[in-house]
């Protein structure tokens, strides 16, 4: 033997995982059967019971976006993995690039269209609002960009982006558009044809109720015919959606790109199947009823929402305006300690102004509203709040 094992190994024992009740903007806690899922046996990444697992996901996947368009499929990644995929396959060198900038998600995809050597035009709205029709109306007719990119859910403010009308203008200035679903999918509406989209990248943990890990991705036949035509191949190998839809079989047969991940594919598997069982429109009405539960809860409290208008708000990630006086990460320390429930803090433009609560997928539930409206009461009580 060349050389001692002189490092000390320090880890033995069962793993040890507290049961939380995640309540934050997500990850959400995953459904059991989800769960299950993943704990069954592996099998290889090329083995035929494996590509038809793939093929469920993308039939899934279908259903969920709502639509007809053959190329669908799981990233293997984090919603980042689906932003970076689009971004890196939908801009080449030069191409102007328009972002509705709303939070965090707006500010990741200007640095990351930057990096891929887009030319930017950065719209950026005031924390908690979203970006105005007419706004994005006049930027496409002057610009004529390549791309537009929106966040449905901009989960770091909480607000809810309206997409109407928007594919149609798309469409009349040549820009595709780039929609971020990741705390929306499967939680409020999207309707991927009608609505004229051309590229969507969501993800797996929040309101499709499985662990972080998978990317589901959509591209319009348009946006595929935009990846086809480049002059030079994106600059990412691990991204291109051209080789990753090679082995998931959009070209009409298998090829090996990287390994995929097989235990997170049984997961998304599993949640589509969920998604598909409840149906989405009943799944839209639960989460939106729940949001109607807790701010019912909240505003007999006193506390308010973030978001000014109405017709902004997020029904998936709610942002609560910390009010003066209040220390909100004390209130968050209690919610954990006492009642086992995430509430979470602000993030980005959002830091130290805001609560968020999430309420997505299985987590969204009568029971898991309650528990954190009690939290909140109990937690204000202790700082000597008077409003209820
Ligand atoms: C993550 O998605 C977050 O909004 O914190």
């Amino acid at each position: 033997v060349v050389g001692s094992v002189d490092k000390k190994h320090t880890i033995s024992g069962v793993i040890n995982v507290p049961q939380r009740i995640l309540m934050g903007p997500g990850p959400a806690n995953a459904h059991p059967r989800i769960l299950a899922a993943q704990a069954l046996p592996l099998l290889g990444h090329m083995h035929p019971p494996f590509l038809a697992i793939m093929d469920e996901i993308k039939s899934g996947l279908k259903y969920t976006f709502q639509t007809d368009s053959p190329y669908t499929l799981m990233v293997s990644g984090t919603g980042h993995a689906g932003m970076e995929a689009c971004i890196s396959n939908l801009v080449e060198p030069g191409d102007k690039v328009v972002v509705g900038n709303a939070g965090i998600w707006g500010e990741r995809v200007v640095e990351m269209s930057k990096r891929f050597r887009g030319e930017v035009t950065d719209l950026k709205v005031p924390a908690g609002q979203t970006v105005p029709y007419e706004l994005l109306k006049q930027t496409l007719e002057q610009q004529k960009p390549a791309l537009l990119f929106l966040c449905q859910g901009e989960s770091s403010t909480g607000t809810h982006q309206n997409l109407t009308g928007l594919g149609e203008l798309c469409k009349k200035t040549g820009a595709l558009l780039l929609v971020d679903t990741v705390c929306s999918l499967g939680g409020v509406p999207m309707f991927a044809d009608a609505w004229g989209v051309d590229a969507i990248y969501s993800g797996s943990q929040k309101c499709l109720s499985a662990p972080p890990g998978g990317a589901p991705l959509f591209l319009s036949p348009r946006a595929m015919e935009k990846i086809q035509r480049r002059k030079t191949p994106p600059a990412t190998y691990n991204l291109d959606l051209n080789l990753i839809g090679d082995y998931w079989g959009w070209f009409g047969k298998r090829s090996y790109h990287h390994t995929g991940m097989v235990s997170t594919c049984y997961a998304m598997r599993e949640a589509l199947a969920l998604v598909n069982e409840e149906g989405l429109e009943s799944m839209w009405s639960r989460h939106k009823e729940l949001h109607h539960r807790l701010w019912d809860g909240l505003h007999s409290m006193g506390l308010k929402s973030f978001i000014e208008k109405d017709e902004d708000r997020l029904i998936t990630v709610n942002t609560i305006k910390v009010p003066e006086g209040i220390d909100w990460a004390a209130l968050i320390k209690n919610a954990m300690d006492e009642y086992n429930v995430e509430i979470a803090g602000g993030l980005g433009p959002s830091a130290g102004k805001v609560w968020r609560v999430g309420i997505m997928g299985y987590n969204a539930r009568p029971a898991n509203i309650e528990l954190v409206l009690t939290a909140f009461k109990d937690g204000l009580k202790k700082q000597g709040w008077k409003k209820f």
